[in-house]
């Protein structure tokens, strides 16, 4: 399968991808784009020999769907089979979602439905959650919802800063995505649980 992954910043779930995709067997990165030309992931896809697109979302100012027109050329034309997108920032509208509905994963860092949105670790500290972690999940219209792919668990340790699970729970989103992404070019939706 052709994977293509968009990213906003370092990509360490997308360097966690690229490395877990050695047989063909087992899909192969096409791409990856970014919503920021600085983002420090696209310079370890290209050290990776991975094709990179860079779309600012600032120069399309508000209009999101110029800015994604622009970004789904650079898709389009790598010719997926899969999207994933790994630490990318940005709110996708349902009109971008429809056309990879079915085969668009996303990683979350939180046991969604818990903590959908952004400042997840905080939140699980502030709630005096004892366990958090993170979700692969189908995208569909809806932020950070769709039907959940797998997820992880890492125990909330007393006097954890929200960096410090967010260091813990990225092991686990490294460990997650890529073996998400194995069954689900198999077309095995069955959840992995780690
Ligand atoms: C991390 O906080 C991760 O939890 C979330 O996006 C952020 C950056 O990920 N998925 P990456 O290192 O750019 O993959």
């Amino acid at each position: 399968k052709r994977v293509a992954i968009l990213i906003s910043g370092g990509g360490s779930n997308m360097v966690a991808l690229v490395n877990s995709m050695t047989g063909d067997h087992q899909g192969r990165a096409v791409l990856v784009a970014s919503n920021d030309p600085a983002a420090s992931g696209l310079v370890k896809a290209q050290a990776a020999g991975i094709a990179t697109a860079a779309v600012d979302h600032r120069a399309f100012g508000k209009d999101r769907a110029a800015f994604e027109a622009e970004l789904l050329r650079h898709i389009e034309a790598a010719a997926p089979d899969i999207l994933c997108l790994a630490g990318f920032m940005r709110v996708l509208t349902p009109a971008f979602v429809a056309r990879f509905e079915g085969r668009m994963l996303n990683i979350h860092p939180s046991l969604l439905p818990k903590y959908p949105g952004l400042h997840t670790h905080q939140r699980a500290i502030d709630a005096g959650d004892t366990q958090a972690g993170c979700t692969v999940h189908e995208v569909t219209a809806v932020l950070d919802d769709g039907p959940i792919l797998g997820q992880a668990r890492v125990p909330v340790l007393p006097g954890d800063s929200a960096d410090d699970l967010a260091a813990r729970v990225l092991v686990q989103e490294h460990k997650l995505y890529p073996a998400v992404l194995r069954r689900y070019a198999a077309g095995d939706r069955t959840p992995v649980l780690l």
